[in-house]
Formats: C-alpha cells, sequence, structure tokens
C-alpha cells in the first residue's frame, strides 16, 4: 500500500489514533463529524501552539474564547440569515439533494460560482439535462439551504444558533475589548475554537465537516492607514506567490504586493507574510502554496477583497486560510443591530474600524501537513511522517532492547524521568526494528534504547528518524539532547 496522498493519510489516520469518525458503533453517525484519537489531540495542539508563537505573540494580538451559542440578532446583524446559504437541487423522484454548483461542475464540466442565482443553475440543469445523480430522476429548481444549525434555548426552545465562524464574538466584544485592553488601532484579536455548518455533502473526512475547528484572526484597522505596519520591514522579502486578478502565479513578495496595490495595502501584506512563514514552519512546502484572489462571485458575502491561501494536495488545491479584507461589513451591521457604538479614538479621529481577517481552518490544514510529511522509503522498508520534530504528537520514544538483565527497569526509569518534560511512548515488546518503524510512521523524531552498554557506561542510544543514525548519549545529557531537536527556529 502507498504511503502518500489521501489513502496513505486516511490510513494512518486510522489505524495510528489521528482520526476517525464520530459516534462510530452506531448506524445512524452523521457524516461530517470526526474525532481527534491522542496522537491527533496531541499533533493538533502542538501545530496551535506554533500558530500562537508566529501569529498571535509575533503579530502583538490578543486571544479570547467565546460562546459557541450565539443570539439570533447576532446573526441577522452579521447578515448571515440572509445570506449564509449555499444552492441546492432536489430531485423529485428520490428525494436526494445535491449541491447545485458541484453538480453542474461534476456532470456538465460548467463553473457556476456558489453565490450565484438559482436561475443561472436552473438554466445550466436545462441546457445540459443533468439529472438526479443517484437514479437519474427529474431535479427541481434549485434554492438557496442556510447553512447554520438552529438550537432551542430553555424550555421555550428560544432560537439561537451554532456559530459558523468563530469571529462573531470577536467583533460583538470589540468596544470591551478595546476599552479594557487599552485598545489603539491596529488592533489584532485572534480565537481558537469549533464552529458548526450544515453542510449539503460533508465529505473526504477532515476536508469537509459539519463541526471544524477554526483559528481567527481579526484586526482591527483604520481605513485611511491601511499602509501602515509597524514590522513591515521584517517580512517585505516574503514570497506570497500571488494568483488571480491582476497577478499571475509568481513568487511575488510582500513588498511588491503592497506597493502593486494587488492587496489592500502594507497591513494585509503584513499579515499575509507571517501567515505565509508560518506554514512553513508548519512543514508546508512553500513551492505548492499560492495566495488566489477570489473573483467578485466568489467571495464570502461579506468580503470586499479575499485572497484564499490554498496548498496543493493529491485532492486538488486545498483552501486553509481565507483572508478576508471585510471592511466595515461587521462593525457597522452591530452597530445598527444592537444600537450600541461601535467607532473608536484613533488619534482624535473617530473611527468605524475596518477589518481584515486571517480565518483558518485547522481541520483541513492538519490534514495537508499530514500529507505533505508522510513518505515511503522504500530502501528502508519504512513509512516514514517527516514532521517537523517540534509538532510531532509523540516526542520520543523509550526502548528496551531487551526485556530481561534489568534493562526493562532502567528503560521504564528513563521514561518516568522524561515524561514530565516531553510527550515520551515506553515500548518494550516487539523486534527492536519493528519498534522503530512504529515510531517513524507516528512521526516521533527520536528514540532512545537501553542496552547492555547503558548498565555499564551510563549511555544510551539517541537514534533520529530522519537519518536513521544512532549516537550514544550519558542518561542525565538526554532532556538537552532532546531540548536542542525539538527547539523551533
Ligand atoms: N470567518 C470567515 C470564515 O469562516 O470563512
Amino acid at each position: 500500500m502507498t504511503a502518500a496522498g489521501y489513502d496513505g493519510v486516511m490510513r494512518l489516520a486510522l489505524e495510528r489514533g489521528f482520526y476517525f469518525p464520530s459516534c462510530g458503533p452506531y448506524g445512524d453517525a452523521p457524516a461530517g463529524f470526526w474525532e481527534y484519537g491522542p496522537n491527533g489531540t496531541a499533533f493538533k495542539n502542538r501545530f496551535l501552539a506554533l500558530w500562537r508563537r508566529e501569529l498571535v505573540r509575533r503579530g502583538g494580538m490578543m486571544e479570547i474564547d467565546g460562546s459557541q451559542i450565539m443570539s439570533r440578532s447576532v446573526f441577522e446583524a452579521s447578515g448571515h440569515l440572509a445570506s449564509f446559504a449555499d444552492p441546492v437541487v432536489k430531485c423529485g423522484a428520490c428525494g436526494s439533494t445535491f449541491r447545485a454548483d458541484r453538480l453542474v461542475a461534476e456532470k456538465a464540466g460548467v463553473a457556476i460560482p456558489e453565490a450565484a442565482e438559482p436561475a443561472a443553475f436552473d438554466a445550466a440543469v436545462a441546457e445540459h439535462g443533468i439529472a438526479c445523480a443517484k437514479c437519474g430522476g427529474a431535479l427541481g429548481g434549485a434554492r438557496r439551504f442556510n447553512m447554520m444549525f438552529g438550537v432551542g434555548i430553555g424550555p421555550e426552545g428560544e432560537r439561537a444558533y451554532l456559530r459558523p465562524e468563530t469571529c462573531q464574538s470577536i467583533f460583538v466584544d470589540f468596544p470591551r475589548l478595546y476599552k479594557t485592553m487599552r485598545g489603539k488601532l491596529p488592533m489584532a484579536v485572534a480565537q481558537v475554537g469549533k464552529s458548526f455548518r450544515n453542510e449539503i455533502s460533508p465529505r473526504q473526512s477532515l476536508l469537509r465537516l459539519r463541526e471544524f475547528y477554526q483559528a481567527e484572526i481579526e484586526v482591527f484597522c483604520n481605513p485611511a492607514r491601511l499602509d501602515e505596519a509597524e514590522g513591515f520591514p521584517e517580512v517585505e522579502g516574503v514570497k506570497l506567490r500571488l494568483q488571480g486578478g491582476e497577478e499571475r502565479a509568481g513568487p511575488v513578495t510582500a513588498g511588491e504586493a503592497a506597493e502593486s496595490g494587488a492587496v489592500p495595502g502594507r497591513l494585509v501584506a503584513y499579515y499575509m507574510a507571517l501567515l505565509a512563514l508560518f506554514y512553513e514552519k508548519a512543514g508546508i512546502d512553500a513551492e505548492r502554496s499560492r495566495f488566489r484572489r477570489l473573483g467578485e462571485k466568489e467571495k464570502a458575502f461579506y468580503a470586499e477583497a479575499a485572497f484564499d491561501f490554498e496548498v496543493e494536495t493529491s485532492a486538488g488545491w486545498l483552501e486553509l486560510v481565507a483572508c478576508n479584507y471585510r471592511s466595515g461589513h461587521d462593525l457597522a451591521g452591530h452597530a445598527a443591530g444592537s444600537g450600541e457604538k461601535f467607532e473608536v479614538d484613533d488619534g482624535g479621529e473617530k473611527v468605524l474600524p475596518h477589518v481584515f481577517e486571517i480565518s483558518m481552518g485547522i481541520d483541513r490544514s492538519l490534514y495537508a501537513i499530514l500529507e505533505h510529511s508522510l513518505r515511503e522509503d522504500a530502501e528502508n522498508d519504512r513509512t516514514v511522517l517527516a514532521l517537523r520534530p517540534y509538532l510531532a504528537p509523540v516526542q520520543v520514544g523509550v526502548l528496551s532492547l531487551v526485556k530481561k538483565d534489568g534493562l526493562k527497569e532502567r528503560a521504564d526509569r528513563i521514561h518516568r524521568s522524561l515524561r514530565g518534560d516531553f510527550d515520551a511512548f515506553l515500548d518494550h515488546s516487539g523486534a527492536i526494528g519493528r519498534r522503530y518503524r512504529r515510531l517513524d510512521e507516528i512521526g516521533a523524531p527520536y528514540a532512545v534504547t537501553v542496552d547492555h552498554r547503558t548498565a555499564q557506561d551510563g549511555t544510551v542510544t539517541l537514534r533520529s528518524r530522519d537519518t536513521m543514525g544512532q549516537r550514544r548519549v550519558a542518561e542525565e545529557d538526554l532532556p538537552d539532547a532532546l531540548r536542542g531537536g525539538l527547539r523551533i527556529p
């Protein structure tokens, strides 16, 4: 079986505790809900620690943790009740429902943006004689289906919604944060959490989920000062690989993108550069990534300009992050909806801030990193998950060469001493080569082996996943040796 590509990642995910379908034993398990096992959870936590380091802290942001259920008025004001909908068509014979844009693309090769009017889909269905993909029956007219999950609160079932994006609490909380945290523009607020969308056709495990993780950053800024970004000189040479609009594929730098007006100013280019650097550190091959400028009909309803950060995988180019210039849409909407003031003082001027957003899909990002890191090493008869060492779920395996002669007890002791500071995995059973291969497959960058020499001179073998090289290290030097290898550059 090949290690690479979607199937290889799927096998690894299911067999090695990365992720698996929710409600597994039950026949009525709904599609689009997946769970992280121990290795997936540890990997996700490390990915988020890197996000906090490279974006939240480096970009001088603050982080909040908001509610997942929000009131009806929030989504009236945000526009989601009216506009957060996908086009669908239903079969008159078997009742199956399909996303109209995907069905038309698959059956007739016609690309119609999801935001197009229902009549555009009806015309394509008629022109190309498109029928139900399941039974061949005639399709009814297209309509728009709102993707929010409603919930009933309390005994009266008061209508509220599971948030379809985490950022709404950041917008609603903005005036309080600005005041209590002594904010000044530009001010960036970050949040990690679950969002919920009633997708019509969830598919491909983590790639299209109904319940998913987002890490979102909302940068509040003065629209008249979009060219001011303090850290810009540090990143102006970073390649953005912009595509779309005026720019064709190519390694356009952040500086060139801001100068040419391809992005709405240095502030936006600054955050896009931080994002590109972050994904490189996370193990995404930069040559297989790009920022794609979305066309008018592809953008979300709230975006004035939008750039998707996309990564090439065996499942095609995947959107990992939506970078949306949301202008004043959100704060103006919440000011009107709530009657509260969302304007702030910026150097003596009253401003309703605009918002630039970096909305990251965490699950998809984890998938893409797994796919870019998983490889078959045929020469050495092994599968290797070459994650960056600082992202590996297990950092070090501790093995006894054999269980007898006190080696097991010594390995147990080393494992106990390491596990306070490292994610260490203890393994005594099976051939040593097979144990190394199991560690390679889950991406553990190091393995420590206790052998007969350990009893004589107090040294252990430290094996590297990537080179398969081994060196002797004194037991007491292990923590420093591991720390050095796990450091983020
Ligand atoms: N907040 C933007 C999105 O969820 O796509």
